[in-house]
């Protein structure tokens, strides 16, 4: 095996991976970035696309922003789509100085990758059979190779290898699975909407979101088990129509469809975020359903805390802001759970109990009528401040 040695071994090059490496090599600390897939399959995945006022300033600041900047849609406001009715949320007026911005989580990781080149990090795709030699006295392993690091982050998503490294025993595992799915489809179409609505029909849930003006999202409430060829264009077409063509006068332009995703619904937390030398950042610790719109943010937030806390220590020689990155990670974490469930519980079709039902028709009321209640919407859709 040929040894070699950094201070960060990163592994996985999605959004939280790719922002840390660009964090640490900012402050001059040495990283290697592993990632199992090809760069174009990294930058041809097609995920979310709302980056709350944090996480726009935060890539801004790194100096990642400049596309985000001319070609991503700032929005003041969404639509909650209900009983025959829009009921806008303002930000501007429920809170002022916070907005979204509208830009696929694909182009921040073509910026990210792109940045991170430039200035002569060390990134390397369909790196094989990564596997994390020890957590103690860290080293990873891959393709032959073996890479000692003062530290290692696990940025590999939900499926990585990071986790499983951890003892069963040392990790406090939360989860919920919901009992549906999102279809989700991009298309060569203009929004019909200048803001994102979110629609509750009787017939299941839809969104209608953006990529650019000529191109749009939109996500089907689907059950579980739903493939993406399960569903002709047409189909798809129909039954966006029938659950957005539900206030007078809105009609929904189609177009054609370039790609159909299936996404599953489910929450999940492993606690604590960091083991030894080992931290885990983004979707390898945490899986909140997309309704919120919070996964892509809370992966930037846990690597802006972890990045500092490294920083600090390669300053200082201190590990106090390593020994509290978990606690600070999972405050947010929790509270992006809560409201993640809170938005899913809202809006989709559940079956089953009609007092649960009547329910909802209250919550959903209260949140079109009630300032304290689409403030709470707003503040955390747009995003928490940060506690630094
Ligand atoms: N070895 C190397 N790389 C791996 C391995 C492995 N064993 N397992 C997974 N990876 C890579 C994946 O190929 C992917 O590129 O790790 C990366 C993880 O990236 P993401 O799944 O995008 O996770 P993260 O960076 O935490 O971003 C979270 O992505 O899934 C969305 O909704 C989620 O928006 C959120 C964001
Ligand atoms: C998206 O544009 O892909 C999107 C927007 C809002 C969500 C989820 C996904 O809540």
């Amino acid at each position: 095996m040929r040894p070699s040695k950094t201070s960060v071994g990163i592994i996985g090059a999605g959004p939280a991976g790719l922002l840390l490496a660009h964090l640490l090599s900012a402050k001059g600390i040495d990283v290697v970035v592993l990632e199992r897939r090809s760069r174009a399959h990294c930058e041809s995945r097609v995920r979310a696309g709302v980056l709350e006022q944090g996480t726009a300033d935060t890539l801004a600041e790194a100096g990642v922003g400049e596309r985000m900047r001319a070609e991503g849609q700032v929005h003041h406001g969404i639509e909650l789509r209900f009983g025959g009715e829009g009921h806008r949320i303002a930000f501007e007026e429920l809170v002022p100085g916070r907005a979204i911005t509208v830009y696929g989580q694909q182009e921040v990781v073509k910026d990210l990758i792109a940045a991170n080149l430039a200035n002569g990090v060390d990134l390397r795709f369909e790196v094989e059979d990564v596997a994390i030699g020890s957590l103690a006295d860290p080293y990873l392993t891959f393709g032959g190779e073996r890479l000692d690091c003062d530290f290692i982050a696990g940025c590999d998503g939900f499926h990585g290898v990071s986790r499983e490294s951890v003892p069963a025993a040392d990790l406090a595992v939360y989860e919920k699975t919901y009992p549906f799915a999102w279809l989700g489809i991009l298309a060569d179409v203009a929004p019909s909407a200048p803001e994102l609505v979110y629609s509750a029909s009787e017939r299941g849930f839809s969104l209608h979101s953006m990529r650019s003006d000529s191109v749009s999202r939109f996500y089907l409430q689907v059950p579980p088990d739903t493939r993406p060829d399960d569903w002709t264009h047409e189909a798809i077409w129909a039954e966006l129509k029938a659950r957005h063509e539900t206030v007078p006068g809105f009609t929904l332009a189609t177009g054609p469809i370039t790609q159909v995703d299936v996404a599953a619904m489910r929450s999940f937390v492993a606690e604590p975020m960091r083991f030894g030398r080992l931290f885990l950042a983004g979707d390898a610790a945490h899986i909140v359903p997309p309704t919120g719109a919070k996964g892509l943010n809370l992966a930037v937030a846990d690597v802006r805390v972890l990045a500092r806390a490294l920083g600090e220590y390669y300053r200082t020689g201190s590990e106090a802001l390593l020994d509290a990155y978990s606690a600070a990670c999972l405050d947010r974490v929790w509270r992006a759970q809560h409201f993640s469930w809170w938005m899913t519980t809202l809006l989709h079709r559940f079956e089953g109990d009609p007092y649960d039902r009547r329910l909802q028709q209250s919550h959903l009321a209260y949140v079109a009528r009630s300032r304290a209640q689409a403030t709470a919407l707003a503040e955390n859709y747009t995003g928490l401040p940060y506690a630094d």
